[in-house]
Formats: structure tokens, C-alpha cells, sequence
């Protein structure tokens, strides 16, 4: 091999052919994320309130929610979209946080449970609508109650039936999902696309104490991890990708994620996606404690199980078309 080759190999050598594209990106990024002069601007504020929504709402679908669960979430909550609308003005995005916020006080009526702090949310809420003069019905956010027959019906739909009656599930049954259901679904799964059909995407699943001493360590399932009966965590094989391609395994392997998710969906059993958007030492404990050779990265948990027979889901209102697409 000539000189040249070695050093085209070497790793500080690639290391440092990296570093301007990273850096580029790191700082467009620093500039542009929801952290950075967060109070000045309308889209990055309205993340803040998206995040405090998904959080109280998803609390609706947990095992067993407890008395006044979420009590300083809905605070923050109405703080933060109070705010909003003070800077901002009212406008359609509110609809969601306003509904779930609503469902909250609703859902502590209707369970004997409304305290004097929620109370006092109620009137601070209806100020705030009020003065923003707005009087739509607020009925966008919440849980939906659903069978596990129905959902594992539709599942055999046709695909609008199956994709628009999938959820995130987070209170499974007891019953336990067969290694050869999990099998059928990474098989069907695999037909999706990949970048030079390269298939990069790695699979480790976890079952018993592993599944949830992984779960515990994601730190984004802690209500309802137990009910979970495996996990699966889809990794991207480093191996497969050169120095300007950092961030397509994220793609192939999230590609991957979705369709395993609608086969799962398909084959009648419940799922969730779980975040590994978290720090780097967390995510190195991880690969060591559970085994992930070197050269995988770690994407995505998906917890599975069996549905309940009836059960909560999180309403998770969608926008319409137009307010994220541009027909140019
Ligand atoms: C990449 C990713 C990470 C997620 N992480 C979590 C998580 O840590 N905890 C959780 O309860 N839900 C998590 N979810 C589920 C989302 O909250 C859910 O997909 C969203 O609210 C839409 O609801 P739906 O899946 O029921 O349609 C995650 C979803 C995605 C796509």
C-alpha cells in the first residue's frame, strides 16, 4: 500500500476529513434548535409547550394514573401557553394544549379528584381563553379508550386503516409476544428501503430483567416500562457508511423502525418507539451494559407487547397537510 492509502485509512486522518462537515452542521444546528434564543422566537416557544402537552397527555394512557398526576405539568403548562399567547397572540396551535389542559380538569371531575389547585387552574384557563376571545370546542387532546380486538382488526385493514389506527402503546397485557411474532415482523420489516441496499440496520432484542434494566436506563417508559413484554433496539452498523454519510444509518435504520412497527401492527401486537435521544455517556453505558458491538449506533427502542382487552391510548392530534407541506 502507498503512503497516500495508509493515510486514507488512518483514523485521525478521517477523523479530521470529518470535522468541517461536523462542525458546520453542529453550529447550524446550535443556532436553529429549541434551546437557542427559545423566548424570542414564536416557533421555537410553541416546542416548549408541544413537549409540556405530549407529556400531561400521554399521562391519560399510563397503567393506573395517579391522583392529581401531572399536577406541575398542567401548571407549567398554562404558564408557558399563557405566555405564548401574551407574545404571540392566539392562534391554532393552542388548540391542542388548550384541549388537553381541559381534558385534565375534566378528567379529575369526573374522577372525584378535582383539588383546589385545579380549580384554580380552571379559572386562570378560561381567562386566558376567554380573553383571547376564542370559543372553539376544545376536543383535540386527551386519551381515546380502544379494544385490542378492534385495533388488531384494523390492523388487518388496508393500509390508511391500519396506519391511522396505530398508537403508541403504554399499558400492555401480560400476555407474552412469541420470539417467532417478533421474527415475522423483522422479516417483513426488512423489505424496506436502504440506502444502496446496504440493509445496515441491526436488531437486539431483550426480554425479562434485561428488557427492563434497558428501559429503566432510556429513562422515557418509567410508568409503564414493567408492562412492556420485550424490547427491540434497532441500531446502524458504522461499517456500512463512509465519512460524508455520519447521519444515514439514522435514516435506513429509522426507515426500517416504521415499517417494523406497521408490521407489528399488522400482526396484532402493540409497540412504541422510544427515544435514544440522549446524552453520549448514558448511550456508551448502554452499548456496554447490553452488549452493542463497537461499530453499531444505537437509533431507537421499540417496546412491544400484547394488547390489553380495553385500554387508553393518547389522543396525539395530528396537523393537517397544509400546515407542514408546500406543494413548490
Ligand atoms: C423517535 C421517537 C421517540 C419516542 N420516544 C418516546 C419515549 O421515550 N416515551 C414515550 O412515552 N413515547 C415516545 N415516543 C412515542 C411518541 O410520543 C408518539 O409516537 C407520538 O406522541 C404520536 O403518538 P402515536 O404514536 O400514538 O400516534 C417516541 C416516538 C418516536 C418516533
Amino acid at each position: 500500500m502507498n503512503i497516500r492509502n495508509i493515510i486514507a485509512e488512518n483514523a485521525l486522518a478521517v477523523f479530521l476529513k470529518m470535522l468541517p462537515d461536523n462542525i458546520k452542521t453542529a453550529w447550524q444546528f446550535a443556532k436553529n434548535n429549541a434551546r437557542c434564543n427559545n423566548s424570542k422566537s414564536e416557533s421555537k416557544s410553541l416546542t416548549d409547550i408541544l413537549m409540556l402537552t405530549h407529556a400531561l397527555e400521554k399521562a391519560f394512557s399510563l397503567p393506573n394514573p395517579r391522583k392529581s398526576f401531572g399536577l406541575q405539568k398542567a401548571i407549567s403548562l398554562l404558564d408557558k401557553t399563557e405566555r405564548y399567547i401574551a407574545k404571540f397572540g392566539w392562534n391554532d396551535s393552542m388548540t391542542v394544549p388548550v384541549s388537553v389542559l381541559k381534558e385534565y380538569i375534566s378528567y379529575h371531575e369526573r374522577s372525584s379528584a378535582k383539588s383546589s389547585e385545579i380549580t384554580t387552574l380552571e379559572r386562570h384557563l378560561d381567562k386566558i381563553v376567554s380573553s383571547a376571545m376564542h370559543s372553539d370546542t376544545f376536543n383535540s387532546g386527551g386519551a381515546i379508550s380502544v379494544s385490542g380486538k378492534d385495533l388488531t382488526e384494523h390492523g388487518h385493514g388496508n393500509f390508511e386503516e391500519l396506519a391511522s389506527n396505530r398508537y403508541s402503546i403504554r399499558n400492555f397485557s401480560s400476555a407474552a409476544v412469541s420470539d417467532e411474532i417478533v421474527y415475522k415482523a423483522l422479516d417483513i420489516a426488512k423489505k424496506s428501503p436502504s440506502a444502496c441496499n446496504r440493509q445496515a440496520y441491526r436488531v437486539h432484542v431483550f426480554k425479562g430483567a434485561l428488557k427492563n434494566a434497558l428501559l429503566k436506563m432510556q429513562g422515557g417508559a418509567n410508568s409503564f416500562y414493567a408492562t412492556a413484554d420485550k424490547v427491540l433496539m434497532i441500531c446502524a452498523d458504522a461499517n456500512r457508511y463512509y465519512t460524508r454519510e455520519p447521519r444515514l444509518g439514522y435514516v435506513d435504520a429509522s426507515l426500517f423502525t416504521m415499517s417494523l412497527i406497521y408490521a407489528f401492527t399488522y400482526l396484532g401486537v402493540g409497540s412504541i418507539p422510544l427515544t435514544l435521544g440522549i446524552d453520549q455517556h448514558t448511550l456508551d453505558k448502554m452499548k456496554r451494559d447490553f452488549d452493542i458491538p463497537a461499530n453499531e449506533i444505537p437509533v431507537v427502542l421499540v417496546a412491544v407487547g400484547n394488547y390489553q382487552e380495553k385500554f387508553e391510548v393518547a389522543m396525539s392530534h395530528r396537523n393537517p397537510v397544509e400546515s407542514f407541506s408546500k406543494f413548490h
